[in-house]
């Protein structure tokens, strides 16, 4: 970058970056609900459910880090009420001064924090009142020259930072990059706060939620503009009502630093999907079998495609579509039942229960062999059992591609720390809804 100042330079980035408060280990607490919760479906519509977001995120996570960067349209006919969601969880927090509540879905496969904002030019139909920037003393339009308008992917000058960002599965938003003092809770005010003030948006959004907050690893994200060395979040049964605890900052105070096994956090350096939280997958076993997947099944490629997401936002994990056969075979191999040709779950295994059956079914373990770490996963992550059907399922996927998203499903009761400043993530089984 060659400016005439050096200096002007220097003091933008000052401007930019220089955190305005210092967090404390897990000063921020929020809660996570999902966006199923308290809508009172049963256990098989929510297996349903699931299916059905699984696929269509799964699709579009893959598109989104395939698509080269063409000109963008947004669409104008946002999904109807039947379509799935392709993000999990709601949370509330609030911005502006005074306060002004907003409802924003979680990714950590995005990086933009953005909401719908006055005047709509296209706005879809949110349960908050919209957010209004007339109606707060704090908020303010960032200057085309600073750090944050750059990082975006596509951003354009007109007096102010205008942005369009758009999302895998087609939705968009266009707006002014924007200013704001952030409220957490009732105890965590933090100012200058950089987010997407969006006023022509458009695509799937049918939870009610306002926009949607990036936690992925770019710039732009809330954790990158908190300074957070960490984060954690720890989701409760899918099943239940409760809601799941988010973190932010180093949850040490309830492990006294005593973390010890910890898997290398790795990143893309493809510019198409350097948000996402890449892990290192070397196997996997079911039951006594530790399968011959190849090791090139879980690579992450020089050209971005491949590697294996962790994310918040996909329901149910889809594997590499090699190693998913392998997993899938080893499952009919090892569970001494017949196989159901047809499922009210859509998922892709099941198999048929005996009428009398008396005692728990023997179901092989599921272990992920992370990188010094072996994931071995509760059985109510990853089967579905319904007596009454007489039915047990599965709860995975092919992800139709070379790459595997580890999906939320697989991560009830277990405490996610995403420690940003050692490159690492740890699993600590935990009762979520406890902590
Ligand atoms: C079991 O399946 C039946 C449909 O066959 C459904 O009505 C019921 O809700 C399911 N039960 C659970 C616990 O999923
Ligand atoms: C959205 O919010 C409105 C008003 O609060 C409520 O009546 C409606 O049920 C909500 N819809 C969903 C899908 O949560
Ligand atoms: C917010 O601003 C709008 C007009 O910009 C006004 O009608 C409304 O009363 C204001 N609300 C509050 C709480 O000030
Ligand atoms: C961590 O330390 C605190 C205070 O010293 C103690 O109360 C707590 O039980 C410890 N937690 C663990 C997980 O060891
Ligand atoms: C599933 O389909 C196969 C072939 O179509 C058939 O032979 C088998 O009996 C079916 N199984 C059940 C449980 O219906």
């Amino acid at each position: 970058m060659k400016t005439s100042s050096n200096l002007k330079f220097i003091v933008h980035i000052f401007i930019s970056f220089v955190p305005l408060v210092i967090l404390k280990a897990s000063d921020i607490r929020l809660d996570l609900t999902h966006v199923d919760s308290g809508k009172g479906f049963t256990k098989l519509e929510l297996v349903q459910r699931m299916t059905f977001r699984t696929n269509a995120r799964t699709a579009a996570l893959l598109t989104k880090s395939m698509k080269p960067t063409n000109p963008i349209t947004v669409p104008v006919h946002p999904g109807n009420g039947d379509e799935p969601y392709d993000r999990e969880y709601l949370v509330r927090f609030s911005i502006g001064t005074p306060p002004q509540p907003l409802i924003l879905t979680l990714d950590t496969g995005s990086d933009l924090i953005w909401t719908q904002c006055l005047p709509c030019i296209q706005c879809f139909d949110q349960g908050l009142p919209f957010y209004n920037p007339a109606n707060s003393s704090t908020f303010a339009y960032l200057s085309c020259l600073s750090n944050l308008c750059t990082a975006l992917p596509m951003a354009a000058c007109h007096q102010q930072c205008f942005y369009l960002y758009e999302y895998g599965d087609g939705s968009a938003t266009v707006g002014s990059v924007s200013t704001e003092t952030f409220t957490f809770g009732s105890k965590v005010t933090v100012p200058g706060i950089s987010f997407g003030c969006g006023f022509l948006n458009g695509g799937i959004f049918v939870s009610n939620e306002s926009g949607i907050l990036g936690l992925g690893r770019g710039p732009v994200s809330l954790i990158s503009q908190l300074g957070l060395g960490a984060f954690s979040y720890c989701f409760t049964s899918l099943f239940g009502s409760k809601s799941s605890p988010l973190l932010l900052g180093s949850p040490t105070n309830f492990y006294n630093n005593t973390v010890k096994s910890t898997t290398p956090l790795i990143q893309n350096q493809n510019p198409t999907s350097t948000s996402f939280y890449y892990l290192s997958l070397k196997g996997i076993t079911v039951g006594k079998s530790l399968l011959r997947i190849p090791h090139s099944a879980f690579a992450l490629q020089d050209d971005g495609t491949g590697g294996v997401i962790i994310d918040s936002g996909s329901a149910i994990t889809g594997l590499n579509d090699d190693a998913y056969k392998l997993v899938r075979k080893a499952f009919i191999h090892q569970v001494k039942l017949p196989i159901a040709n047809e499922s009210m779950t859509y998922l892709d295994l099941c198999f048929t229960l005996p009428e009398s059956l008396s005692g728990d079914v023997d179901v092989p373990k599921f272990v992920f062999h992370f990188e010094n770490v072996d994931l071995e996963l509760p059985r109510e992550n990853y089967i579905y059992e319904n007596r009454s059907a007489g039915e047990l399922c599965l709860v995975m996927s092919s992800s139709g591609d070379t790459s595997t998203i580890i999906g939320n499903f697989q991560q009830q009761n277990i405490h996610i720390l995403y420690d940003l400043e050692n490159e690492k993530m740890s699993f600590m089984p935990a009762q979520c809804d406890k902590l």
